[in-house]
């Protein structure tokens, strides 16, 4: 038994806690609100434009004050920062794709069980930077693993925790490449082993993303991101819009 938050019906505006008794694992689609947006994930390929809009977006759900918990993948417990590490420093090219493989499902399945479920029964929106998604794109289209072996083992992984919405940020190769080359974070100069696979390598990951929004169209909506960062986000927000409907501030 749990709680989720749905919008009050319209002459009490607001959030309110509502019993729900859908067992953990959690099913995209299970919650009495079917349609609901509980849980969101932003993908694309390295130099998409992620982490800014979702920088935007939160500055957004703040205003609406929804209550929601941004996170990420891979790192976002402690497991996963260790993961992450070895995942992505340049000195890991060595890293087999199976060794690769498992320790991203790793990440995956602490990351459910330990921050995205915990945060879904306290009626939080997640939105998390990257989810299962980036594993049929980058294993699967990008390195060739076999799709249907990736799917298996995503849902493992998840225990059928699922987005309800996957927004993916696509802009062309070259572009996202030579933005992910200026970013002036540091981790950068030494997270890039993903990005340094080269263009074609990147050039199938966003086909894979194409091919997966245009065979569910339901749950994903692909934004072009390559224009300036401001139109990115009314893209994203115009979607956020239709999907939190009435949602408003407790007592708003
Ligand atoms: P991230 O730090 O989000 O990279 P960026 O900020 O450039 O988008 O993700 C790290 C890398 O991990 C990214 O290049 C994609 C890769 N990755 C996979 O290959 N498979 C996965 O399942 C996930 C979650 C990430």
């Amino acid at each position: 038994m749990g709680v989720v938050l749905r919008p009050r019906a319209p002459v009490r505006r607001g959030w309110e806690a509502v019993p729900f008794s859908c067992n953990i694992p959690l099913m995209r689609g299970c919650s009495p609100d079917h349609g609901m947006l509980r849980f969101l994930t932003i993908e694309g390929g390295d130099g998409s434009g992620k982490s800014y809009q979702i920088r935007l977006l939160d500055e957004y759900l703040d205003a609406r004050q929804v209550p929601r918990l941004l996170t990420r993948e891979p790192g976002d417990t402690p497991l996963g920062k260790e993961l992450r590490r070895l995942l992505l420093e340049r000195g890991s090219q060595s890293l087999c794709q199976e060794a690769e493989l498992f320790m991203i499902l790793a990440d995956r399945a602490q990351h459910v069980r330990e921050v995205v479920r915990p945060a879904l029964e306290q009626g939080k929106l997640v939105v998390s930077d990257r989810f299962a998604d980036s594993t049929l794109t980058y294993q699967g289209y990008g390195r060739g693993m076999d799709l249907d072996l990736l799917r298996r083992l995503n849902h493992e992984a998840t225990g059928g925790t699922m987005p309800d919405l996957t927004i993916v940020l696509d802009c062309p190769v070259e572009v996202a490449l030579a933005r992910a080359a200026e970013r002036p974070d540091p981790r950068s100069a030494r997270e890039d082993r993903f990005e340094a696979e080269g263009v074609a390598f990147q050039r199938r990951v966003r086909d894979g993303f194409l091919k997966l929004a245009e065979a569910d169209p339901e749950r994903y909506r692909v934004v072009d991101s390559e224009g300036p960062v401001e139109a990115t986000q009314e893209q994203v927000r115009r979607i956020l819009d239709e999907r939190l409907g009435g949602y408003s501030a407790p007592g708003g």
